[in-house]
């Protein structure tokens, strides 16, 4: 395990309770704006103990599906455990080496983890290769950038240097992994990104 899997580990367990009513509010009107439709298949990168997980489970019904991921063994095995659901599955792996098949998901959301993501060209680009043509990446986080580098910097240690991409960068990103364009919204409180594939 590396420094900063370790790190997440540790603490990524209780990170889930440092949500606010009204972070979860602010989410929740956001993934409203994604879109999410009945039947679709979700994979919830970075996805900790399943913060997500209720109110995706809610859009896609009982014909869809929800994947999410997370490097740090305890905090997968919570998110599992939280949420028992025959559609509604966890596994734990690197965002930058994704365990499932070419055109498998409609969507891929990241919540609060993509700036703590450490290959972030790769991950974006195994993003792109497990969505179906037509499928889309969507990168949460409610802080903007450089209050959120501020935030690690503050905190230290393995997550001292993980920062969000500005639009260039993101922009050279998604190109790169071949997205076929990209928006990005981005206030002081929120970094609001979308990739879309063909
Ligand atoms: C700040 S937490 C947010 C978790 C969750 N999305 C939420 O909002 O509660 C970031 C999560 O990303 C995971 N993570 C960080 N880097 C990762 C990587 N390279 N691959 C997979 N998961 C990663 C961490 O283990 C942690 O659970």
């Amino acid at each position: 395990m590396d420094k900063k899997q370790e790190y997440f580990d540790t603490f990524g367990e209780d990170w889930d309770k440092d949500l606010t009513a009204e972070d979860l509010e602010r989410l929740t009107h956001l993934i409203d704006n994604v879109q999410i439709t009945e039947g679709i298949t979700v994979c919830d990168l970075g996805c900790g103990t399943g913060v997500m997980f209720d109110m995706l489970r809610r859009r896609v019904g009982k014909k869809g599906l929800i994947v999410g991921v997370d490097f740090a063994p305890q905090v997968a095995h919570k998110a599992q455990r939280n949420f028992p659901f025959h559609n509604v599955g966890v596994v734990e792996a690197e965002a930058s080496a994704l365990p499932f098949y070419k055109d498998n998901f409609d969507l891929v959301i990241s919540f609060a983890a993509f700036a703590h993501f450490s290959h972030k060209d790769e991950a974006i680009h195994q993003a792109y290769h497990i969505l179906k043509p037509g499928g889309r990446m969507v990168i949460i986080h409610l802080v903007g950038r450089d209050e959120l580098a501020r935030e690690h910097h503050q905190v230290g240690g393995p997550i001292d240097q993980d920062e969000l991409p500005s639009r260039e960068e993101l922009n050279e990103m998604f190109t790169r992994g071949h997205f076929d364009r990209f928006e990005l919204a981005e206030t002081d409180n929120l970094y609001f990104a979308t990739g879309f594939k063909k």
